[in-house]
């Protein structure tokens, strides 16, 4: 998960933050449990490959769950792009598949690897390795009591989202374009900004089919709860500068989306403000009210 998280309620030793509304905040066994995934992880250099996980029952009883809810939101609201996507990749509809399986898969049809984050990761390493064809990626599951809607990435989400999305090479080619953008960057507001483009593309974008509004975002794919409220969002047309002046909920429903006409109309916007994008461009933004 990338930095532009930060505020959701899970740092990279595992603890879920007091001030959050967390499910798991009170469960001692899921915040024990959440500190071992988070030691497995300590550590991790991009590109290792991930530890194996004995998931729980109750784990795989919770990616079940939100497998069955998900089958037929993604019929009904997931774009064409995300729906052959996902006939490509390891989506289980039984087990959580491990990392190991997943990347396998991926790398033989976009050359992108899973990688192993435990929490937060900061900006430049999460994007950063977009260019280097590795996501970043965790293996926790969510808490059972709220499984359709998770205040964090966890690794529905990580499959379910960005698994699918890697999985086609259109989607990884505007990873690496992101990343590629990172690279080139050092400063903490430009990274800022290339975050806010990831998001309200690669995590919220919706695509215009048939005269609505369909999702390809990672968060809305993995989301029941998301992909179920996006015709009651705001749809606005996606053009970089309307997407870094608005503001966003890290851990509710977007009230806006940005929404584009297809997956080359979204690579080829970012772009055009990323391919010449650089730390002085940055500098001359202005930042976010
Ligand atoms: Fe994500």
């Amino acid at each position: 998960m990338s930095d532009a998280w930060r505020r959701t309620p899970i740092s990279a030793d595992g603890a879920l933050g007091a001030a959050a509304e967390h499910p798991g905040r009170r469960d001692p066994r899921y915040l024990a449990r959440r500190r071992a995934f988070a030691d497995l992880a300590r550590g991790h250099r991009v590109g290792d490959p991930s530890p194996p996980v004995d998931y729980t029952e109750s784990e795989h009883a919770t990616w079940r769950r939100v497998h069955r809810a998900l089958d037929g939101a993604h019929r009904a609201h997931a774009c064409r792009a995300a729906l052959e996507a996902r006939e490509e990749v390891c989506v289980p509809a039984d087990r959580i598949p491990p990392h190991a399986v997943v990347g396998a898969r991926l790398r033989q049809l976009t050359g992108f690897e899973l990688t192993l984050a435990g929490g937060v990761v900061e900006n430049k390493r999460f994007l950063g390795s977009m260019a280097l064809g590795y996501f970043h990626a965790v293996q926790f599951v969510r808490h059972p009591a709220v499984p359709l809607y998770s205040p964090e990435p966890d690794i529905i989400h990580d499959v379910f989202g960005h698994g699918i999305h890697l999985a086609a090479r259109e989607f990884a080619a505007i990873y690496r374009l992101i990343g590629n953008a990172a690279t080139r960057v050092e400063t903490e507001k430009a990274l800022q900004i290339i975050s806010d483009l990831y998001w309200f593309t690669l995590e919220y974008g919706v695509l215009e089919e048939d005269g609505r509004p369909k999702a390809y975002g990672a968060a809305l794919l993995s989301s029941y709860g998301e992909i179920e409220r996006i015709g009651r969002s705001r749809i606005r047309d996606l053009n970089p500068l309307d997407v870094l002046a608005t503001p966003y909920e890290i851990s509710g429903y977007q009230p806006v989306l940005f929404g584009a006409r297809s997956l080359t109309h979204v690579a080829d916007t970012l772009a055009a403000f990323l391919d010449t994008f650089d730390d002085d461009a940055a500098a001359r933004l202005r930042p976010r009210d």
